[in-house]
């Protein structure tokens, strides 16, 4: 694996996909170990959690399950604005349903407590979260997410997904970006 530049900034390989597979197969089995009912909703986070919960979503292989989609946004550049806004609600009626929020990765934990508050205030069954990558240094607001894929250190990664101004997200690796503490 190679480095690659994006908007004049260089990235260097930080997981592999073959990391990323097994990471996900994990997951996958300890979300149905948990799982109380049948039916559970599952909602992706749009855009960075696209590639995740493809992948997530289909080792879990529930038939009886639902997938659907929101969106949030939160950063510019390499950083988080700290304001949390809403692009794409939910049309889905998840009253009294089991929910399993998917989430590209859990930085300052703004975004994951608005979307759980978002998501309680539709009185559901309960709301977990799971989330490819989280950053424990960098969380200020909530609690650790209940699933986890991998735990790093607060550095700025894109690629499976993540972002830097919307590029980038389509590498199968994921990069860390260079001399970034
Ligand atoms: P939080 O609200 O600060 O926890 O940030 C959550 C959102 O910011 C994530 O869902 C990502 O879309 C984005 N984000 C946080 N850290 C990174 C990163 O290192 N690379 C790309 N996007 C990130
Ligand atoms: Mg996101």
């Amino acid at each position: 694996m190679a480095d690659i530049t994006v908007k004049g900034l260089t990235f260097e390989p930080f997981i592999s996909h073959e990391e990323i597979a097994k990471q996900v197969e994990r997951v996958a089995a300890e979300i149905k170990r948990d799982c109380v009912t049948e039916c559970p909703i599952f909602i992706c986070v749009l855009n960075g959690a696209f590639m995740f919960a493809a992948d997530l979503y289909r080792v879990i292989d529930m038939p009886n399950s639902e997938i659907t989609f929101i969106r949030y946004k939160s950063y510019e550049g390499t950083h988080s604005t700290g304001s949390v806004k809403q692009i794409l609600g939910l049309q889905e009626d998840i009253t009294d349903r089991e929910v399993i929020v998917i989430e590209d990765i859990v930085d300052t934990g703004h975004t994951a407590q608005r979307l759980r508050d978002d998501l309680m205030a539709h009185n559901p069954k309960s709301v977990k979260l799971a989330t490819l990558l989280f950053k424990p240094d960098s969380l200020v607001e909530g609690d650790a997410p209940e699933y986890v894929g991998f735990s790093i250190p607060p550095k700025f990664i894109l690629g499976y997904g993540l972002d830097l101004d919307e590029l980038a997200r389509g590498t199968r690796d994921i990069y860390a970006l260079k001399g970034n503490e």
